[in-house]
């Protein structure tokens, strides 16, 4: 089947790389608002009899999800034979239970959305906590890929002596994988979230590793509380300034500058979010994948 690749707005750079690993030809749209906030859709290209893969980050999802809808609707129509989202980061993935009643439980409804129109999707670590698997929640094949093997690659390169520090207990399933690829060791501190942007953190036998480079590594900075507060929590105990790893750059508002300022030696993403942190390019394993 032939195939082609078409970037949404932002992921174009990434969408470049993975479509010159390929030897695929690029394909186009073109978006923008109507004056009244409605959403135009123009197809550029010719997809007919082709397999589309769109590459969609789908961060700040909201604004996001209704065009790659249309978007996704007009190349069926247009004659595409298949559908494959590549959503590096997938937003909507962490109000994935009632933490109060009443609550809607978004995930689970993102996920039904999304599976009407698209025929495949490939993200690279969602985030699974209560979940075990995506085919819970999506009843599309979903291919998760996983960040690790590159970020361990990246601390090898780049951190003497690093000891690897999960901020929660949630982030203990990649701290741990990643500081065995590394060949690193690694704690996980102990979070309690009072609020979105009120987070506490402490941490068990850390005293060990006072020489030590510590990595703070996380699925998603968002807020980046959690990054900052173990920053602190590293700091009060006498530690080395961290090097602060994110899978994802969300970083809502200020919160890239102010986890600068709470003393990070260094910040660095993947390229799953476009941002300016991104300093480990994900698409060898995104092509692999397609
Ligand atoms: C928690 O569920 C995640 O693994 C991250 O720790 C969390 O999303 C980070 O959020 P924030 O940057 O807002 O503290």
């Amino acid at each position: 089947m032939d195939r082609i690749i078409i970037p949404f707005p932002g992921n174009e750079k990434l969408a470049a790389g993975i479509a010159g690993i390929l030897h695929i030809v690029q394909g186009e749209f073109s978006t923008r608002s109507f004056p009244d906030g409605e959403s135009y859709i123009r197809l550029l290209s010719d997809i007919k009899g082709k397999e589309v893969i769109i590459i969609c980050s789908l961060y700040h999802p909201d604004e996001k999800i209704l065009p790659l809808y249309f978007l996704s609707k007009l190349l069926k129509d247009s004659g595409a034979l298949r559908v494959k989202l590549v959503s590096p980061y997938l937003g909507y993935m962490r109000q994935d239970k009632q933490f109060n009643p009443g609550e809607a439980i978004t995930s689970e409804y993102f996920a039904s959305f999304v599976s009407q129109f698209a025929d495949e999707l490939i993200t690279i670590d969602p985030h699974l906590h209560r979940r075990i698997s995506m085919d819970e929640i999506y009843s599309i094949p979903c291919k998760v890929l996983h960040a690790s093997g590159l970020i361990s690659q990246w601390i090898k390169e780049n951190v003497k002596d690093p000891v690897l520090v999960g901020p929660d207990s949630e982030s203990k399933q990649w701290v741990s994988e990643v500081a065995r690829e590394a060949n690193a060791p690694y704690i996980v501190l102990e979070k309690i979230r009072h609020g979105d942007r009120d987070v506490e953190v402490s941490a068990p036998g850390m005293e060990r590793y006072k020489t030590h480079t510590p990595v703070l590594i996380d699925d998603i900075i968002s807020t980046a509380r959690t990054m900052i507060q173990a920053a602190k929590l590293l700091a009060d105990a006498g530690m080395k300034a961290p090097v602060c790893i994110g899978v994802h750059a969300v970083f809502a508002g200020d919160a890239y500058e102010e986890l600068k300022k709470a003393g990070a030696a260094k910040i660095v993403t993947c390229n799953t979010i476009p941002h300016i942190s991104n300093g480990i390019d994900t698409k060898w394993i995104i092509t692999r994948a397609i």
